[in-house]
């Protein structure tokens, strides 16, 4: 694959790799001839009925066109008017998107500090204090992700807990999943154990090998009524919808989303265990996924990013953040070790 436009491999994100070349072989030939817009192809058909079937929903699914765009719709069909949705602070929908939920469904987003990026019941019932009082959003909706912004994964007893304390207490559940193969592959659960506890769930397809395509499964079909037409007042129905299909199809066949978020973790634990050797770098987070969030001194992440592309995750604890991605190498991997050790070797 080509490195054209950065001359070494990023470690600054999961979508800073390209397209995965199954993915491009399935929108090329996709694109034979012509096929009803908005949905009704048997590309759509076809990728549908396999997730459905992966996520064991009685429920629909429905592509979107990016993970901001299925958080927005996933919480819209949740929430009534008056609600709130508690999530963790480091939340992707509270931090990094520009808040689209508070802007486009009026909501507001109760955030609690969660260190691992991982709330528990304990946390969410801190924010249930003003129930009843009609000067206070009412709590509707919780959302977590999965895996976590900090690369941590919830595991099925946490899930558990979560859900049943959320079906008590009059919650609904939202899962982004914008890195839900990821999850799947270092739990070892399937996508419908996860999917399974909550009321819905986006499934990221870009950060792991899809072009730009994204699904949102709905667990319950009288939650999956409705989506069609939030779908599309969230402009999120795209007309040449096969084309969004063709990479599901290819990511479900002979589960490379699988093998590619497992190379992808694979990768980043292999970066951590090189950086285990290195005085001078601390892992601050549990790598379980694929990325891995280090704190180093001011001085030697800048002369790492002369060389490498990354993100300082925060300037202030100065913590840094390596994300691997499918097509991440074990060669791309060591090369990088190599560097970071030849800046922290000196003091
Ligand atoms: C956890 C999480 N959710 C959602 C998104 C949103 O995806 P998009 O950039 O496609 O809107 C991202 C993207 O970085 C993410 O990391």
């Amino acid at each position: 694959m080509s490195r054209a436009a950065t001359p070494r491999k990023s470690f600054g994100s999961d979508n800073h790799a390209g397209v995965h070349p199954e993915v491009l072989r399935a929108i090329a030939e996709a694109n034979t001839g012509d096929a009803v817009a908005y949905g009704a192809d048997p590309w759509t058909e076809r990728a549908t009925a396999e997730l459905r079937r992966l996520f064991g929903t009685e429920g629909d699914v429905f592509f979107v066109l990016n993970g901001s765009g299925a958080n927005v719709l996933g919480l819209g069909l949740l929430l009534r008017r008056h609600e709130a949705v508690i999530c963790a602070e480091s939340a992707h929908i509270n931090m990094n998107e520009c808040g689209s939920s508070e802007r486009i469904l009026g909501t507001k987003l109760l955030a609690v500090p969660a260190p691992d990026g991982k709330l528990t019941p304990d946390m969410i019932a801190g924010m249930l204090t003003g129930r009843g009082d009609d000067h206070r959003a009412q709590p509707g909706v919780v959302a977590i992700t999965q895996s976590t912004e900090l690369g941590t994964c919830y595991t099925a007893g946490e899930l558990r807990k979560i859900s049943e304390f959320c079906s008590a207490s009059d919650l609904r559940l939202y899962i982004d999943g914008a890195r839900l193969a990821n999850a799947a592959a270092y739990c070892g659960c399937s996508l419908a154990d996860m999917a399974g506890y909550a009321d819905a769930v986006s499934f990221g397809g870009t950060k792991n090998g899809a072009m730009g395509a994204e699904a949102l499964v709905v667990m319950r079909q009288d939650d999956a009524a409705r989506v069609p037409y939030l779908r599309k007042q969230h402009m999120q129905l795209a007309s040449k919808m096969r084309f969004l299909a063709a990479q599901f199809i290819a990511l479900l066949t002979d589960d490379l989303w699988l093998r590619n978020a497992s190379h992808a973790n694979a990768m980043a634990a292999r970066l951590a265990a090189g950086l285990a050797e290195l005085p001078g770098v601390e892992v601050v987070h549990p790598v379980e996924t694929d990325a891995v969030f280090a704190r180093l001194s001011p001085q030697h992440i800048d002369a790492l990013r002369r060389e490498w592309m990354f993100h300082v995750w925060d300037e202030a604890t100065s913590v840094v953040r390596w994300m691997t991605a499918f097509d991440t190498q074990p060669s791309d991997v060591d090369a990088f070790l190599e560097s970071i050790s030849a800046v922290t070797r000196f003091t």
